[in-house]
């Protein structure tokens, strides 16, 4: 090899079953399973040259070069792969996010989706998809979802070889996303440790996991039906409960702002006003996802208008599954990166 090129999109995907916590940190193997909606809004692109060149990994996130601390984790990430072609070679990874980094918006699971469909379409991998978000997975727990859209489910699995996604329903079937941007500044705990420290002292977290299991199986059911109002009632409260987990932790913290709890509420007084389903789901950070149907997302969204700046509020049908980008694509993206006209 001297060089090898990849390029691909995923894009990102908000849990309605989430994944709070691990049962290997190294491994990423997750407490429970987890479901989720592909989203069609939000994405990153990401290049990955490697070349016998380059001395050492490189990686440019929105065209500025990242601290050593982030080359570190790419470099562990890509150390994976190479262990599994038995060579090393050292890459130049460009990334370029249309989806506000780090800001409970799921940035780093369209990141390593991204990055693992890039590196797999350089290097030629013969593996299936189910088997990339292994990969996947390894980056970020939540990006093992990104590789496929509609809805997908991470199943935790027994071991490394077998915590992976799979697509469930192409969600093609009058199902929507608004989120209403609170605030798109990088979080102060990352879901790592949020996690991490809920797991280890919240006494509510054996009871979070018994009822994400019934959970699960009971969205999977409504799914299978297209009962839309199961489905959403089971998201809301999935992701309440996750919330009650922070809350329960010692010390105790939350995600939520004075200003999540404002949104919250608008969603409440809309969907009251219009009798239209709509189901508030939060991640770690504190934006809030609306699940609706999609033929409702114009009408909510003015609604939601009366309360909350209309410009932050961005809607979305389900995405798809994350693919390879030419590099005519590429240049697009990075035009416009340069405009300004990414998130
Ligand atoms: P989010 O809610 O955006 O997923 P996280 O804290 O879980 O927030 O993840 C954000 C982290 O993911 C960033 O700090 C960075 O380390 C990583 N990340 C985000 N975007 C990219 C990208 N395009 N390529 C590689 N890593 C990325
Ligand atoms: C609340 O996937 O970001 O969004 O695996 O440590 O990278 P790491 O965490 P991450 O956590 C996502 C948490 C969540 C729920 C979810 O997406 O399932």
């Amino acid at each position: 090899m001297t060089q090898a090129v990849g390029i691909a999109r995923a894009h990102t995907n908000i849990a309605l079953i989430k994944y709070w916590g691990k049962r290997d940190k190294n491994l990423f193997l997750p407490m429970n399973s987890s479901l989720s909606l592909t989203l069609e809004a939000f994405y990153t692109d990401t290049k990955v040259t490697f070349d016998d060149h380059l001395t050492e990994d490189i990686f440019l996130l929105n065209g500025k070069e990242q601290s050593e601390k982030e080359v570190a984790k790419i470099s562990r990430f890509l150390d994976l792969f190479c262990e599994y072609i038995g060579e090393r070679p050292f890459a130049r990874v460009e990334s370029i996010n249309f989806v506000p980094t780090a800001a409970g918006l799921a940035s780093s699971a369209s990141a390593f989706a991204a990055l693992s469909l890039a590196v797999a379409d350089a290097l030629k991998l013969d593996m299936t998809r189910q088997e990339l978000s292994t990969f996947a997975r390894r980056g970020s727990g939540s990006s093992t979802r990104s590789l496929f859209g509609g809805f997908v489910e991470w199943e935790m699995g027994t071991s490394s070889e077998d915590s992976m996604a799979h697509p469930v329903d192409d969600a093609d079937w009058d199902v929507g996303m608004l989120v209403l941007v609170v605030d798109s500044q990088e979080k102060k705990i990352a879901s790592r440790i949020g996690m991490e420290h809920t797991v280890q002292t919240s006494p509510f977290y054996p009871a979070w996991i018994e009822s994400a299991r019934e959970d699960l199986q009971a969205m999977k059911a409504a799914i299978a039906e297209k009962d839309f109002e199961t489905l959403g009632r089971i998201t809301e409260h999935n992701g309440f409960k996750m919330h009650a987990t922070t809350l329960s932790a010692n010390p105790p913290f939350t995600y939520w702002s004075a200003d999540s709890l404002l949104a919250q509420e608008a969603v409440r007084q809309v969907r009251e006003e219009l009798q239209v389903p709509a189901y508030m789901t939060m991640d770690a950070g504190p934006n809030v996802k609306v699940l609706c149907r999609a033929s409702d997302m114009g009408r909510l969204q003015k609604a939601l208008s009366a309360h909350f700046p209309v410009e932050k509020i961005i809607s979305s049908l389900p995405g798809p599954a994350a693919y390879v980008l030419s590099e005519a694509d590429w240049q697009q993206s990075k035009t416009r990166l340069t405009e300004g006209n990414h998130l």
